[in-house]
């Protein structure tokens, strides 16, 4: 089996392969912004994304949703979605949400991760 970082496999390391290879090991992955900027620009760690994340993190833990097969819930960079943020986004499905609150990423997890719906009232276009 070729290794991601020989040349062979090389040209089949877009975007796209990524996530298919993601998301065929996890059966959903939900990435939050977390970047921090100091320069007064907008960015999700202004908006709690940094304890949001941790409490989703643990959220998807205590309902036995985490591993392989499951969950993953990951730390991004910036998803150059800065004005809408804080932001996170889930795949396979590609869907987008804001959210503001504790409640906002219990439904977020119930909802989406365990369930398979999609949170309308959260969901960014
Ligand atoms: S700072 Fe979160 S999307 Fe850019």
């Amino acid at each position: 089996m070729a290794h991601p970082d020989d040349g062979a496999a090389a040209d089949d390391c877009g975007a796209a392969s990524i996530i298919d290879r993601m998301s065929s090991y996890y059966q959903r992955h939900i990435f939050f912004c977390l970047n921090r900027r100091d320069d007064g620009r907008p960015c999700c760690a202004a908006h709690g994304a940094e304890s949001l994340q941790a409490y989703a993190k643990e959220r998807v833990k205590a309902l036995g949703l985490a591993g392989p097969g499951k969950v993953r819930v990951n730390k991004a960079g910036c998803l150059d979605r800065c004005d809408e943020g804080p932001v996170a986004v889930v795949y396979p499905e590609g869907v987008w949400y804001t959210y503001v609150d504790r409640s906002d990423i219990d439904e977020i997890v119930e909802s989406h991760l365990r369930d398979g719906r999609p949170v309308a009232r959260l969901r960014l276009e």
